[in-house]
């Protein structure tokens, strides 16, 4: 069955019915739906004429397929991952998260965009061809919302399996509607978590605050600490590997069409304070950040409470910029805290994941056969090269394991909202998907 503008209506179906698994790697309670969302995928894959097996981890299973291995192919292999982020706040969504439906051109339900509809595009097109001019590999993680803490090892334990020429991944926006990207840059992250603990039990903040120190103050002093003037972080030796962009990367990203007012309305604010010196898409794309991404301590309720806390923590992220190091930052992050922590509480820095920048080369096969299938979804066109401030921990090792060049072909829009409420997909990206995935496999057998 087609639809009126002759899109299959199988092809929304499926996703419909992929969505609807609720498959949150975060939360234990979902785990059920994990395995369901993998054997989802399995079934879909197979009827794509892929051979399809789950793999267990050590935390949430994998989805590995393959299409018949000729010899004379070049083999591509596909990544992407099957969990989403939690969907709350719940009460700001219009129509439920796991209960797919569209409005406006758009298909609405957590993991629309982010990642599930980008993928199946792939999975989808792999089936479309009797005939298929590479070979195909996929490989679809559970855990990449969590920092894959698993897909690291596991890529590494079957480095044959995986081997290819090409990894291709599809999980990420371009730049603007009708405008035809190409994405050559991702940040790294170094997630922490600091502890903060002082008196042995919650006490009467007038029979001791002024005399016991209070682990929020601290905390907010340590973390106050963190950033500095011009709005840079002030951390010793954070920027020693950050590398200037080339000017004429530079010079092409002033091409672009981008407002500043307009990306702030968007989100409803007035100003966008940040590092001085540096365009708002600079600052996303190219300098790393430093983000307080939750705090707790004290009391929370109703009304007030006169306390002095045991305890506080917050959790800290720096998205990392070429040739900055997530296990290094760490190092320096940490030992800066721990520098200034005051006396009187016990301070403790953990380390909950990472992942490395990645930079790619443009003149680079993949990312040529990327740029001449997105010519051909959008003819007449030029693609423009632009980097994203988001990141995928699992890029890095598959350069690094596998040897193989990686091409970030995003088939999302900007406006998408993964991980917030409302997360949308547009059907037109959705078809369209399938289509640039397909011509992306002929362009790559071309090279
Ligand atoms: N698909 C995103 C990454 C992304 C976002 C790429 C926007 C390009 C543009 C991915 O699913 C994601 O959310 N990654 C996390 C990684 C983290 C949980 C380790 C991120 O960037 O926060
Ligand atoms: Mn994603
Ligand atoms: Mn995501």
């Amino acid at each position: 069955m087609k639809d009126a503008l002759g899109n299959s209506t199988q092809d929304l179906a499926d996703l419909f019915q992929w969505l609807s698994i609720p498959s949150v790697s975060a939360d234990p309670k979902n785990k059920p739906d994990m395995t369901r969302a993998a054997e989802w995928l399995k079934a879909r894959l197979e009827r794509s004429g892929l051979e399809a097996e789950i793999i267990p981890t050590a935390g949430h299973p994998v989805v590995y397929a393959q299409t018949k291995q000729l010899p004379e192919r070049k083999t591509v292999l596909v990544y992407g991952h099957m969990d989403v982020q939690p969907a709350d706040p719940l009460d700001e969504w219009e129509t439920p998260p796991f209960e797919p439906s569209v409005r406006d051109g758009f298909i609405y339900a957590r993991g629309s965009s982010d990642d599930k509809g980008q993928l199946l595009a792939h999975v989808i097109a792999a089936g479309r061809s009797a005939n298929l001019p590479v070979n195909l590999k996929f490989l679809v993680e559970g855990e990449e919302e969590t920092g894959s803490p698993n897909l690291h090892d596991f890529v590494r334990g079957h480095v044959g399996k995986l081997a290819c020429d090409f990894v291709a991944i599809s999980d990420g926006s371009a730049f603007a509607p009708e405008v035809a990207s190409l994405t050559i840059g991702l940040r790294g992250l170094t997630y922490l978590e600091v502890r903060v603990t002082g008196p042995n039990k919650d006490l009467h903040s007038g029979g001791y605050g002024g005399a016991v120190a209070n682990p929020i103050n601290a905390l907010v002093t340590m973390l106050a600490s963190l950033k500095g003037e011009h709005g840079r972080v002030a951390v010793p030796g954070f920027y020693d590997r950050v590398q200037a962009v080339p000017e004429a990367e530079l010079a092409s990203w002033r091409k672009l069409e981008f407002s500043e007012t307009a990306f702030a309305e968007a989100v409803g604010v007035d100003a966008l304070p940040g590092e001085e010196g540096y365009s708002v898409l600079e600052r996303l794309w190219a300098r790393p950040t430093l983000d307080v991404n939750g705090i707790w301590g004290g009391y929370q309720g109703e009304g007030s409470k006169t306390v002095l806390p045991a305890r506080a923590g917050a959790k800290v992220s720096m998205r990392l910029v070429p040739d900055q190091n997530d296990s290094e930052i760490f190092e320096l992050v940490k030992a800066h805290l721990l520098s200034v922590a005051p006396v009187g509480v016990r301070v403790e820095v953990v380390e909950l994941h990472g992942g490395l920048p990645v930079a790619l080369n443009p003149a680079d096969g993949p990312v040529r056969a990327a740029k001449a299938a997105l010519g051909r979804a959008y003819p007449g066109r030029e693609v423009a090269l632009i980097r994203s401030g988001g990141s995928i921990p699992v890029v890095a090792t598959f350069r690094s394991e596998l040897n193989a060049p990686v091409l970030l072909l995003d088939l999302g829009l900007p406006d998408d909202g993964p991980h917030g409420p409302n997360e949308r997909y547009s059907l037109e990206c959705f078809h369209r998907g399938i289509e640039i995935a397909g011509y992306l496999y002929e362009e790559i057998a071309a090279l």
